[in-house]
């Protein structure tokens, strides 16, 4: 496939997104560091170094870049300041001054921590984002939301600090498993739901992955996640959007124990209760449009019924911890329409409780 351009406009700090198969990731990141450095840092973990690292360094060194690596433990729970401290010493030791650059090659967990590593770093060195997984192709590798966990909360402690350049290998999605393949189609959705009706019904249009033009697909996102960075790179309006099914998903992750449903997953599911809210609140989607985005769920094998666990009180109890609650009152992205989504905060707590207890999508997950 030829490679495809997206563009994120955001001042001195734009940068390209580079779409293809077989990419030459050293020809792109020797030419985007314009000379300033001989050396770079590669951030992974230790189920993608033996698949993906050798070739890379490779393609890095016959560009004339010295590589040095750091190999972390494979996981949500390392995204901590342990692993953060453990890219600092890998910099410190292999030297690296303010001419360098880390290079993340991993999913959103790598990119999050390396690209706050970056931020940190000697006040700020460059970086780029080179993702693994479907979710880092269509969201996290793109915008410069970086950040690590704390015990008490995900992405509490973080920067925006965008990369030098995105490079999205589709030979990278050979290797990812189905499961995590339909977290990241989630994502996929959102997009469709909240911003693009056609691009949704370009996937309602599929029956299976089978059909999809994923270069097509991951284009799309990239540019509709580009077009709103580019508008509120900090997240003070449109860019909230984005966080459609994050807030009921965020409680489904923590209420059923991290590592249970993956990101995507709870996301799906908290897609369909805002659209269900959405709906039977009178925000303006209609009932065909809520079922249609249920059916694009179940058509992408992601799950949308509330785990029968978790009643309305327990999600509420969640939800008042997210960071987006201003003075108890919490901020919900809900449809008017396929393709339209809007932020309100004018939902009282104890009416969301009750849309949830009355939800019709709940079920009972025997293995999760
Ligand atoms: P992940 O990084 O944990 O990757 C999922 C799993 O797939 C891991 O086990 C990983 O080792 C494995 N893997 C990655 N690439 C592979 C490949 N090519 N072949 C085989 N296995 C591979 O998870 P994720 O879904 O990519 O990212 C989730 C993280 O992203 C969360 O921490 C979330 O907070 C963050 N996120 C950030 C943003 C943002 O804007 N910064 C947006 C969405 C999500
Ligand atoms: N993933 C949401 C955002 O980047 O704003």
């Amino acid at each position: 496939m030829t490679e495809q351009l997206v563009h994120v406009a955001l001042g001195a700090d734009s940068y390209d997104i580079h779409i293809g198969a077989h990419l030459s990731h050293g020809a792109l990141i020797s030419q985007a560091m314009q000379g300033k450095t001989h050396k770079v840092l590669i951030v992974t973990n230790e189920t993608i170094a033996p698949l993906y690292l050798q070739a890379l360094q490779e393609d890095l060194q016959a560009h004339g870049l010295t590589c040095a690596t750091c190999i972390l433990p494979d996981g949500e729970e390392f995204k901590n300041a342990e692993s953060y401290l453990k890219i600092m010493t890998a910099a410190i030791e292999h030297q690296l001054d303010r001419g360098c650059a880390l290079i993340a090659l991993g999913g959103g967990v790598i990119g999050d921590l390396t690209g706050f590593a970056a931020a940190t770093y000697q006040r700020g060195i460059a970086f780029f984002q080179v993702p693994t997984t479907l979710l880092a192709m269509v969201d996290s590798s793109v915008g410069g939301k970086t950040a690590i966990n704390h015990p008490q909360g995900k992405n509490m402690i973080g920067a925006f600090y965008q990369p030098q350049a995105v490079l999205i290998d589709l030979e990278f999605l050979k290797t990812l498993p189905p499961r995590q393949i339909a977290a990241g189609m989630a994502e996929v959705i959102k997009y469709g739901a909240i911003l693009d009706r056609a691009f949704f019904d370009y996937l309602q249009s599929k029956t299976n992955y089978g059909e999809l033009d994923l270069a097509y697909v991951i284009k799309r996102c990239c540019e509709l996640k580009a077009e709103v960075v580019a508008q509120d790179e900090k997240e003070h309006g449109l860019r909230a959007l984005l966080n459609f099914g994050h807030t009921f998903g965020h409680a489904i992750e923590v209420g059923m124990g991290f590592g249970n449903f993956l990101h995507g997953e709870a996301v799906a599911i908290g897609m369909a209760v805002a659209a269900w809210i959405s709906q039977e609140s009178k925000f303006g989607l209609s009932a065909a449009d809520c079922t249609a985005l249920v059916d694009v769920l179940k058509r992408y094998n992601l799950p949308y019924a509330i785990p029968d666990v978790l009643s309305g009180r327990d999600f509420l109890a969640h939800m008042l911890h997210d960071k987006k609650v201003k003075d108890g009152h919490i901020r919900y992205i809900m449809l008017k329409a396929l393709g339209q989504a809007a932020v309100t905060r004018d939902f009282a707590n104890d009416t969301i409780v009750a849309y949830l207890d009355a939800c019709p999508y709940r079920q009972h997950y025997a293995d999760k």
